[in-house]
């Protein structure tokens, strides 16, 4: 399973780079807004910034609500950078727009994927990846990962090529249990790419060896 940051900071995206594991981006009008980036020129100019520091897919959001508006932002995005996915949202419009984008070989991020039949039909319209949200299942009672369970097998028994990314994490075992899913991509918060860094025992373990190599007289 990779993993993407969810983020527009560009230091949490130079740090998860320069650690070397995350292998994509994946950002969105209210983290863009977050990082007070805003107007097309600020959110493509930021866009182009990740882009220099991330060799992997870029997801940036388009902000109409109708396919034909979808579209446009569609295609202006894919010549942002050389490795976008236009994220578009589960929605009658999106499905419109995502047929359309995907014919022209655009990548799509199919986002706000809150049910296995929505991510059906955006597979079927020609999504690259669909983004079930796990937390805002979670914080409504229900149990997000199971979305992401029921898709990943549904893609599988059917061989659909869509891949299943989550998203929406809020801490290092949704990112566990994602992976024990098989979801293809976890795109996670720059503090749960931390959390998933540590464990007391290493950071016990690391401070006895040390100390123990002192006791036999090393420097
Ligand atoms: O990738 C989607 C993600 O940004 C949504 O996360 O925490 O706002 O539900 P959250």
């Amino acid at each position: 399973m990779k993993i993407f940051l969810d983020t527009a900071n560009i230091d949490e995206i130079r740090e998860g780079a320069e650690l070397g594991i995350v292998t994509g981006v994946t950002t969105n009008p209210s983290l863009a807004a977050k990082e007070g980036i805003g107007g097309k020129a600020g959110y493509r100019a930021a866009v182009e910034e990740i882009a220099d520091l991330i060799d992997g897919p870029i997801s940036v959001e388009v902000v109409s609500t109708d396919a034909e508006g979808m579209i446009a932002e569609g295609r202006d995005i894919a010549e942002w950078i050389a490795n976008p996915w236009v994220k578009i949202p589960s929605t009658t419009e999106g499905f419109k727009a995502i047929s359309v984008l995907a014919r022209d070989d655009i990548k799509i991020n199919q986002t706000l994927c809150f049910s296995v039949n929505q991510a059906i039909l955006g597979a079927q319209a020609g999504s690259t990846v669909v983004s079930p949200f796990i937390g805002r299942l979670d914080d409504i009672g229900q149990e997000g990962m199971t979305l992401v369970e029921d898709i990943v097998s549904i893609f599988r028994q059917y061989e659909i090529p869509t891949l299943v990314m989550a998203a929406s994490i809020r801490h290092a075992l949704h990112c566990t249990m994602a992976a024990k899913s098989g979801a293809d991509i976890s795109t996670v918060p720059y503090p749960v790419l931390k959390q998933m860094v540590q464990h007391p025992l290493t950071d016990v373990g690391l401070a006895r060896f040390l100390q123990d190599w002192e006791k036999a007289g090393n420097a």
